[in-house]
């Protein structure tokens, strides 16, 4: 259930945020802010700082932070709504329910979420209760998916049929501009639309917080003009494909219990290993895991367990996307099937018990990569040898912890009869690589003025450690004025930032400005999902501007810098830094 966000303004306007996080820790006043010991993790002295005035916490030791629904949604390990709820109730707040709220008065992304909720509910309503969905209803069942599995995770059935969905959703009032722009509908070269997906049995794509973004349909007809098995709905304002994995809803609070997430391709496969009760599942869906997906991964589980049938697994596609889990820090294994089985047949087949045992024998991904080689028979000639070494040793490169890649190391010439110094040179090689990009970016930090020793990867970066300039230009679009925050945006562009979270963070206010007109920084830490995300943004709004603090200290106690000061010398650093790494990549 929904709550209106009016009556989320008015519980945390009601909600002192120093009063009741005071119920649970004890606080201290520190000059304007209120300081202890950290709720959310083990410290002897206080880092834990929260502030009345801007009615935010943040823990410098551990980072996390956010604000009054934040606290109580870590603290009571409750969902937003909850934490609303429990909050409206101390205040004395009557939560009114959401049908109150005018479709006019929903937001863009609101908008969309509801056209695909309700697209999803037909197709499910023409899959369990209309005589042509039947012999859908009849294939899934064919396929081993219970009543139970279709319901949770909503499949469905959309007619055979040019406007079935585009009809429906009118006469309920949704505008064809929102189902076009939700992917639902598409419009004729000659003026009027029609449904896209036709005639196909529909998968629903969850956002990890469990609203409908998407689609996936299956062909099931051999008359159906459209070729692919699958069609995929197009990207839009709230589907951004490479942020998003299948089934991850479903199957996030397993994976974070077993500490390790199966990867498996297809949707199908999905849904049935889970039915199979092997619920820390996702599906990447046919394509190459990206970062974004790896970011989200990782914030349940940094081990990845491949399940690809044996023929495609080292499909270049899959391999690249585990390249890029490796340099990420994920643990990647692979679990190889009998010839010719995916995990759905594989499932169907043998069975839960079965699959959980074939999963316990997996192998490390540079076992796998070793194997395929050995198999196609490079190993039998120098060249072949010469490239498949490296490329095993690439992969091994790009892993940041130096003893996992001696382990390595050693176990490939052990196994594979390579002399272990042969594999340390090309591993030089290419690690030297590596250090000499992160080198560029310390330079790149570094000529910003800042004088902080400790430059990690981006990945790692404490808040504290992000370029002051970078810093300094999300306070200002947390605490600036509209003509500064315009001035930001027309002289930087997100992608400017190194720090990806920074770039999200960005992006996330961009959005909001667009809709709203300006920044509201209550109501966007709520919309912030992403823990790191939200410990950056409080531990910047809760710290003095970087690029101030050199003058402070020569012309004493300049209390409150001039934000277009800073805003000016932040766009000019970013902007030099772009031009120079441009420089750097075009060399
Ligand atoms: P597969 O071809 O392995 O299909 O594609 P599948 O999931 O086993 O399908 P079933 O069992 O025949 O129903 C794996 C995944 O690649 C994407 C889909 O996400 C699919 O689940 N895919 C595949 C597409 O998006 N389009 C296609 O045309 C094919
Ligand atoms: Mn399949």
């Amino acid at each position: 259930m929904r709550i209106a966000q009016q009556t989320i303004d008015d519980v945390r306007a009601a909600s002192d945020i120093v009063e009741v996080i005071s119920a649970h820790v004890k606080l201290k006043k520190r000059g304007k802010n209120f300081l202890g010991l950290c709720p959310f993790h083990t410290e002897k002295t206080p880092s834990f700082t929260v502030s009345a005035e801007k009615q935010m916490y943040h823990c410098f030791g551990c980072h996390k932070g956010g604000n009054v629904i934040t606290f109580v949604m870590e603290h009571q390990k409750v969902s937003f709504v909850e934490a609303v709820r429990s909050l409206a109730g101390r205040v004395g707040i009557v939560i009114p329910d959401e049908s109150s709220e005018s479709v006019e008065q929903q937001t863009e992304s609101e908008n969309l979420y509801n056209a695909c909720r309700f697209a999803a509910d037909l197709f499910h309503k023409n899959l369990t209760a209309t005589e042509e969905g039947r012999a859908t209803l009849e294939y899934f069942h064919k396929r081993g998916f219970s009543d139970d599995t279709i319901r949770l995770f909503g499949l469905g059935y959309s007619m055979n049929s040019w406007d079935a969905l585009l009809q429906r959703a009118t006469s309920e009032g949704f505008k064809p501009e929102i189902l076009l722009r939700a992917g639902l509908i598409r419009s004729k070269e000659g003026g009027g639309q029609y449904d896209y997906f036709r005639g196909r049995g529909m998968f629903p794509i969850f956002s990890t917080s469990g609203r409908v973004i998407g689609f996936g349909a299956r062909k099931l007809r051999n008359d159906d003009p459209i070729q692919g098995k699958y069609i995929n709905s197009p990207e839009t304002p709230i589907y951004d494909k490479s942020r998003v994995l299948f089934g991850l809803f479903h199957s996030k609070d397993a994976i974070r219990q077993e500490d390790t997430a199966l990867m498996v391709e297809g949707y199908a496969d999905l849904v049935s290993v889970y039915q199979a009760g092997v619920q820390n599942v996702v599906a990447s869906s046919g394509t190459a895991l990206t970062e974004k997906q790896l970011d989200l991964l990782g914030r349940y589980s940094k081990k990845i367990k491949l399940v690809y049938d044996a023929d495609n697994a080292g499909s270049a596609a899959s391999l690249r996307g585990v390249d890029l889990a490796l340099e990420h820090d994920f643990d990647v294994e692979v679990v190889q099937l009998p010839q010719g089985d995916d995990p759905d047949s594989f499932v169907q087949k043998n069975g839960g018990k079965e699959f959980r045992s074939i999963l316990e024998k997996s192998s490390s991904f540079i076992d796998f990569k070793a194997q395929q080689f050995q198999r196609s028979g490079a190993f039998a000639t120098p060249e072949g040898k010469t490239q498949a070494v490296r490329s095993i040793v690439q992969s091994i490169a790009r892993m940041k912890d130096e003893l996992k890649r001696n382990f390595y190391i050693k176990e490939v010439s052990q196994k594979y009869d390579v002399y272990e110094s042969i594999l340390y040179r090309e591993l030089e090689r290419w690690v030297a690589q590596e250090r000499k990009l992160s080198h560029n970016q310390r330079m790149r930090e570094t000529s910003e003025g800042s004088t902080r020793e400790e430059v990690n990867a981006p990945a790692a970066r404490t808040p504290a450690a992000l370029p002051p300039a970078e810093r300094d230009i999300i306070k200002l679009l947390f605490e600036g004025n509209e003509e500064i925050i315009r001035f930001i945006f027309s002289n930087v562009t997100p992608e400017q930032f190194s720090d990806r979270r920074v770039d999200r963070i960005a992006r996330t206010v961009l959005q909001w400005i667009d809709e709203h007109g300006k920044v509201d920084s209550q109501t966007l830490l709520n919309q912030i999902t992403a823990e790191d995300e939200k410990g950056i943004i409080t531990d910047i709004l809760l710290s003095k501007y970087e690029l101030s603090k050199g003058w402070g200290e020569m012309e004493k106690e300049i209390d409150e810098p001039d934000p277009r000061e800073i805003a000016k010398t932040a766009v000019r650093i970013l902007k030099r830094n772009a031009v120079q790494q441009e420089m750097e990549e075009n060399q």
